[in-house]
């Protein structure tokens, strides 16, 4: 019997440095049974991957196999209407024209409009913790909510709608976690889907709560009738697509393991009050510390040799971004959080090449913004309990955080 791939360990969540440290070394094209897939560990292979045709992130048939086997579902099932035309899960050229068609909510105008929406946001949220809590359990209390806050007033979701949104993204996220085991049955998952697109659907078109104006979806529903090469139901996919990644777990992942990164690093909370470069390196640092989606997927097209393996037309490719991240060729003491690092923008975390992550910036913001905030109150956040991950290595975050606000 082959032996299990260190990878398939609930135990690593917490802590998969050491584990990808010695495999990168000794095997780093490696070969996980659980995952049903290569897994590709250095910081250049997982670059030229995701830059390479041969790979494919057209991927969702292979992952409906995987999870459900034996079960098909017919080309018009919302599954494969979805899957085929949104821009994460389809190569050229159809993905360049699906991205393409989401532009008017991504420009530097846009940006300039979300930074400040974002920055009150932050602010709010810490201003709302009372001032006799000397203890919280910062992802409830903090991390969870800035995403949310954010998604209504720098992404238009209206609040009244949130309901509706978040209990079917959750649901949808059970799924999109690769080929591992899959809680949600089928058909819940294929009522989410056509739920959240009938939402989506009726949001554009004025039928749901209100969209604050100069937001993502704002921009997006004023430049529909100028949209010539998407049909309207591709744009609708779009924007499922972008719900799904705003209440996805990597922007609550990523501000709750800064949270931990900072606070077992105080040193670092001096170098951020005291130096503007610091603060505008954190999102990156913070990111590549601990990247929150720590592997992504592709499909090989054909036959590739890498890391000394022979990768089979066919066969799944897990790239470790979080793996990258630490890579020693790239990243000089890569286990040590410094926000004086000055390539810390160089980190994986999100993505690489055509699909790289479309709310980069947005989340970026977040990240700033809410540290920001944070320690312009609490300077002198500590640990004050174990914290707790949850068991999903891919999309890796904490579940609890305790933190004495000092
Ligand atoms: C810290 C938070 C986030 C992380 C770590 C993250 C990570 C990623 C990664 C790794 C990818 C590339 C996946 C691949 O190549 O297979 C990606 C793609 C994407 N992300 Fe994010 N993401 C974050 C937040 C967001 C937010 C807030 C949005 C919403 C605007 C978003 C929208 C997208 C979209 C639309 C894509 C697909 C881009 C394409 O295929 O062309 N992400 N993200």
């Amino acid at each position: 019997m082959v032996n299990p791939s260190p990878l398939s360990m609930p135990a690593i969540v917490s802590n998969p440095y050491p584990v990808y440290a010695d495999l990168a070394e000794r095997e780093p094209v490696h070969w996980c049974e659980s995952l049903g897939s290569w897994a590709i560990l250095k910081y250049d292979d997982c670059v030229a991957a995701l830059k390479d045709p041969r790979f494919k992130a057209e991927r969702m048939e292979e992952i409906l196999s995987g999870k459900f086997s034996g079960r098909k579902l017919p080309a018009e099932s919302i599954y494969h209407r979805f899957t085929k035309n949104v821009m994460m899960y389809t190569d050229e050229p159809r993905h360049t024209v699906l991205r393409k068609s989401t532009q008017a909510g991504f420009t530097n105008e846009a940006h300039a409009f979300y930074s400040q929406a974002i920055e009150r946001v932050a602010h709010d949220l810490v201003a709302s913790v009372p001032d006799n809590v000397k203890e919280i359990d910062a992802v409830p209390g903090l991390a969870e909510k800035l995403p949310v806050n954010a998604a209504v007033h720098a992404f238009g979701v209206p609040e009244e709608d949130l309901d509706v949104v978040i209990p079917r993204v959750v649901n949808v996220m059970t799924y999109w976690s690769g080929p591992q085991e899959q809680p949600l049955e089928l058909e819940q998952l294929l009522e989410d889907l056509a739920d959240l697109h009938t939402y989506a659907s009726e949001l554009v078109a004025g039928k749901r709560g209100r969209v604050l104006p100069d937001t993502v979806i704002a921009r997006l529903a004023a430049d529909l009738a100028d949209q010539t090469e998407v049909t309207p139901e591709q744009t609708v996919h779009q924007l499922v697509l972008l719900l799904v990644a705003l209440f996805a777990p990597t922007t609550p992942g990523s501000v709750g393991s800064g949270m931990l990164a900072f606070a077992t690093n105080p040193d670092q909370i001096a170098r951020f009050l005291a130096d503007s470069a610091c603060v505008e390196n954190t999102p990156n640092e913070v990111v590549r510390y601990n990247a929150s989606n720590q592997f992504t997927w592709r499909v090989a097209t054909t036959d590739v040799e890498m890391g000394g393996v022979r990768i089979k037309e066919g066969q799944r490719v897990a790239l470790f971004l979080g793996a990258a991240n630490r890579d020693p060729a790239v990243f000089e003491q890569p286990n040590k959080f410094d926000l004086d690092r000055s390539n810390s923008g160089k980190n994986l975390s999100f993505g690489f090449g055509p699909h790289a992550c479309l709310g980069r910036q947005i989340a970026s913001l977040e990240i700033k913004w809410f540290f920001v905030a944070l320690f312009a109150r609490f300077p002198t956040i500590r640990l004050a309990g174990e914290p707790e991950w949850n068991t999903n290595l891919e999309f890796r975050s904490l579940r609890s955080l305790p933190l004495s606000l000092g």
